[in-house]
């Protein structure tokens, strides 16, 4: 696989993030997508494995089920880009059902370089694939992708596993149409969306029996340490899962156990921290059917098909550039 690397300065885009998350009035919060080093990685594909997180489970379950049809709907030569591959597991039922059909080329696009390595292990051995990877974030990766289309090729976009659940509503709109702007009319996008479930199994999910879940918000606070220097204490925070009815997400915080400070040198700020007092990490919004198909208009997609998990309620929407 060829991987395209990045071209930016990370660790000072890191370093800026920290800085304005942690001295920002009010909330102190730190971005989702830093959760994903290495170690978040290899934690976050262990938690896709927990009994109380069934949500990776449902997806793949979906994809597994109705690849043949998805692909048939489909027709004609495409380039498929996966925004955010992971391991490249459950992708492998649809490049399988493209592959059986066509010589086809796969673009995944990760910040993350050991899970592009990864999802290339996992899927290189299929029969007529081409895989070039970009180490990305998801607009910029999908840009890229955009230029290498041959003319008479469609693009086919695999937001999977609930991804847009970690924006909140109107950025997840935001960057739907934002993706829709790169795309040519008739283009299409496969959207994975978890949909809403009791409060008992949200909180399980988010905060299961094992603690993985919990070591990998922590692992957050690790990577600060390992790429920035600080110093936090991991022992004086506590991984904390709690439920916005009103955004209808779960959130995770980083929980202070006691008063007390931290230095990030590369981030040249130390900050001070109450008893109780949380860093925001992520929230994970969950969706209604009717409110996916309204969302994605919203953005300038046309909702042509719906696959639903029953075991977990989980939404596979096909999506059309108008
Ligand atoms: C990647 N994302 C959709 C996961 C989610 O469920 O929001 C990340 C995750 N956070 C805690 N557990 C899993």
């Amino acid at each position: 696989m060829l991987v395209h690397a990045i071209p930016t300065n990370a660790t000072q885009e890191f370093a800026a993030d920290v800085l304005a998350g942690l001295t920002r009035p009010g909330q102190k919060e730190l971005p989702s997508k830093y959760l994903y080093d290495n170690v978040g990685s290899a934690l976050f594909e262990v938690i896709s494995h927990l009994p109380e997180y069934g949500l990776t489970r449902a997806d793949e379950r979906l994809l597994r089920r109705h690849a043949d049809e998805i692909v048939d709907r489909l027709g004609g030569p495409v380039a498929v880009a996966e925004l955010g591959s992971g391991s490249g597991k459950k992708t492998r039922w649809l490049l399988e059902a493209f592959c059986r059909r066509q010589q086809t080329s796969y673009y995944p696009v990760e910040i993350s370089r050991s899970a592009l390595v990864m999802c290339e292990r996992e899927l290189r051995d299929i029969d007529a694939i081409s895989i070039v990877g970009f180490e990305r974030e998801y607009l910029d990766g999908l840009l890229e992708v955009a230029a290498y289309r041959k003319s008479g090729q469609r693009l086919f976009v695999l937001f999977l596993g609930s991804t847009i659940g970690n924006f909140d509503r109107p950025a997840g709109v935001k960057f739907l149409a934002e993706v829709r702007r790169i795309l040519e009319p008739g283009d299409c996008m496969l959207l994975g969306t978890d949909l809403e479930k009791s409060t008992a199994q949200l909180l399980a999910a988010y905060d299961d029996e094992l603690g993985v879940t919990a070591a990998f918000n922590l692992n957050l606070l690790a990577r600060v340490n390992r790429e920035l220097g600080a110093d936090f204490d991991l022992r004086e925070f506590a991984h904390l899962a709690t439920i916005n009815r009103e955004a209808r997400s779960v959130e995770m915080h980083l929980l202070s156990k006691r008063r007390q400070t931290v230095s990030i040198p590369a981030a040249e700020v130390v900050v001070e921290f109450l008893e109780g007092e949380t860093i925001w990490t992520e929230s994970s919004h969950k969706y209604s059917i009717d409110e996916v198909v309204e969302t994605t208009r919203q953005a300038g997609f046309r909702c042509e098909a719906q696959w639903i998990d029953e075991e977990w309620p989980f939404a596979e929407n096909l999506l059309v550039a108008e």
